[in-house]
């Protein structure tokens, strides 16, 4: 057997089974989504954002690109953003890393890869803020994490620094965003503890009033 045909017929009996624990699962979904979270994450494979924190299709709109990037210019993401706060409503939106991550690896390294060195760059920017931290450290995988921890971070600020998330609080929206970062070795989920709730806690010169 193919393994394309393989997926269509691992989609039936997933879909068979969802309708037998819930009939009216697919026909309610058909009709609208609310989920409550907005998931920002890595491409990678091994970080599938419904899986690991245990939601339905229905319960976490997503968004994933290689390394975790929210870039201000980047309309892919911003129309995600602007629909997920505006229209869904979300109540979270958590940027979840990964330690082990390809493109933050990448970006420690001076190889050339072609087109993707251009979103890299974003990285390299990321470890150019916190470079004597991280270059302190001298085992280079814990540096490696250090930066997909930082990476987060600052992600976590970009998405706050939006115009959508701002005035998202200033019409005393209910929002939260999270930074978390997931370990491929064990599969658990690692809350950096770096959530806003509210442009009073942004940079002065990032709050636009
Ligand atoms: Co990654």
């Amino acid at each position: 057997m193919s393994s394309i045909k393989q997926l269509l017929d691992n989609n039936r009996v997933w879909a068979q089974e969802l309708t037998r624990q819930t009939p009216d699962f697919f026909p309610r979904l058909a009709v609208q989504q609310s989920p409550d979270y907005l998931w920002i994450g890595c491409s990678d494979s091994r970080v599938p954002a419904n899986e690991i924190v245990g939601l339905l299709p229905g319960e976490i709109f997503v968004h994933r690109n290689i390394a975790n990037v929210v870039v201000h210019t980047d309309l892919n993401c911003l129309s995600v953003l602007q629909y997920a706060v505006e229209i869904l409503r979300v109540k979270h939106v958590i940027i979840c890393g990964h330690y082990g991550c390809g493109g933050i690896r990448a970006a420690l390294e001076n190889t050339e890869h072609g087109l993707i060195d251009n979103w890299l760059r974003h990285i390299k920017d990321v470890h150019r803020y916190y470079e004597d931290e991280i270059e302190r450290e001298p085992d280079p995988e814990k540096r490696c994490s250090l930066l997909c921890e930082k990476n987060v971070v600052e992600q976590v600020a970009n998405v706050c620094h939006t115009t959508i998330v701002q005035n998202a609080w200033k019409s005393g929206m209910d929002l939260t965003v999270h930074g978390w970062v997931y370990g491929l070795r064990d599969g658990l989920v690692h809350d950096l503890e770096v959530s806003v709730d509210g442009l009073d806690q942004l940079r002065a010169t990032h709050q636009l009033k």
